[in-house]
């Protein structure tokens, strides 16, 4: 497939480093990425504090230079750190919607939504603009506060504001940092499925950055998640949590049990026998059509809520890919009964609904199913 034109943003080999303070051993604050935004798609950029999300997006912008890589728009290229190629960001085909929103507090609601019309790529003055600003405001429901000072928003309601106005560029992309991060968790999930939907209905590219997995989960068609200035696993959202590839990714996405390997060799039905603190695991739960390639070290993955509990003494001789232990804690949460059982040493958590009476002290037999259980090589 021609990536040039399924893509809207092509980045390849994307680096960056800042000016180093004294004393700070950072490298690069991204380091080599490359990834594709496809038309049409709502991709996120999903790591922890710092590991570069910001920076890709400030590149991308066109408000950083990076030091290595090119990135393409549309087909066109508009950074190129060999060539020395910078288009400047007013001349790029997107809109950024910062985490501070960038509200102007010295204009009314209506003035701030019809500045990229009357200042932008395209621009139109008169009451041309206004007009196309009310009809947006009103699509995201603020006509009734048009003539408001910017200042008299909610917290919501500005972050609607800068929406609006960033889709009122008409960009080919739309740039997110972080918009809901200001917001209480309620608001901050209506909010959510709102700005999906606005995506939806006008089609516009949109690249989302946060460092908060369940919106990542629940808004996008893809999720890029980055550790410490690297791509650790491009995949959608269902992919990420039921095959991360790496430790690191399935313990930000959701919670895991991770058990270091210490020796790994082939198991049956293409799976990997990994020998553990807790003892040997049968592993047989892979990617479809992808291939577990093993060797020492990396860890055998299991979800809490995959992992089968029974009443059972700790001196009973367990079954392949059973283990013994002791209740250590036994917490009610509504939903789900969230267990620590403590077996040779290692703790493990388990999700279950099972009303086991399921104290501490209680003896368990734990159960790891093969196929909900994966060895990942790093
Ligand atoms: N202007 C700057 N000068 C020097 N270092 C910077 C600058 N901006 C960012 N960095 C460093 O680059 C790295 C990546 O920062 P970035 O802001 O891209 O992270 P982030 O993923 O957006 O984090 P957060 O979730 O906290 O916003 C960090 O180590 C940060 O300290
Ligand atoms: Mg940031």
């Amino acid at each position: 497939m021609n990536r040039e034109t399924t893509s809207s943003i092509v980045i390849t080999g994307l680096r960056k480093s800042y000016e180093r303070s004294p004393g700070s051993d950072a490298a690069y604050a991204i380091d080599g990425i490359s990834f594709d935004v496809p038309k049409g798609q709502f991709v996120t950029l999903l790591g922890p504090s710092g590991c570069g999300k910001t920076t890709t997006l400030r590149c991308i912008a066109g408000l950083e230079h990076a030091s290595e890589g090119r990135i393409e728009m549309g087909g066109e290229v508009v950074f190129d750190a060999q060539e020395k190629l910078h288009v400047k960001p007013e001349d790029r085909p997107i809109a950024m919607v910062p985490q501070s929103y960038g509200i102007w507090p010295h204009m009314r609601v209506v003035d701030n939504a019809a500045f990229p019309i009357r200042h932008g790529r395209n621009r139109r003055k008169g009451p041309e603009a206004r007009q196309r600003a009310l009809e947006m405001l009103e699509q995201v429901g603020l006509a009734g506060v048009a003539d408001r000072w910017a200042t008299q928003l909610s917290g919501g309601q500005q972050q609607r504001l800068a929406l609006a106005r960033a889709l009122l560029g008409d960009p080919e992309v739309l740039l997110l940092d972080e918009p809901l991060s200001n917001l209480d968790a309620k608001l901050r999930a209506k909010l959510r499925q709102e700005l999906r939907s606005f995506q939806e209905q006008f089609g516009v590219t949109s690249l989302y950055v946060t460092h908060d997995q369940a919106e990542a989960l629940a808004m996008s068609d893809t999720v890029v998640v980055m550790n410490q200035g690297s791509i650790e696993q491009i995949d959608t959202p269902e992919r990420l949590y039921d095959y991360p590839r790496s430790a690191f990714v399935a313990d930000f996405i959701g919670s895991a049990n991770l058990f270091p390997v210490r020796d790994a060799s082939p198991g049956r039905e293409g799976g990997v026998f990994a020998k553990t603190d807790i003892g040997p695991v049968l592993c047989a739960r892979s990617a479809p059509g992808q291939e577990v390639k093993y060797h020492n070290g990396g860890f055998v993955c299991v979800r809490p809520e995959d992992v089968e509990v029974r009443p059972g003494s700790a001196r009973a001789v367990p079954a392949e890919n059973e283990f013994v232990g002791v209740v250590e804690s036994s917490e009610f949460l509504g939903d789900r009964l969230e267990l620590v059982v403590r077996s040779a040493d290692v703790s493990i958590t388990v999700f279950t609904r099972a009303g086991l009476g399921c104290r501490p002290g209680q003896e368990v037999v734990l159960r790891l199913d093969p196929t909900s259980t994966s060895y990942l090589a790093s």
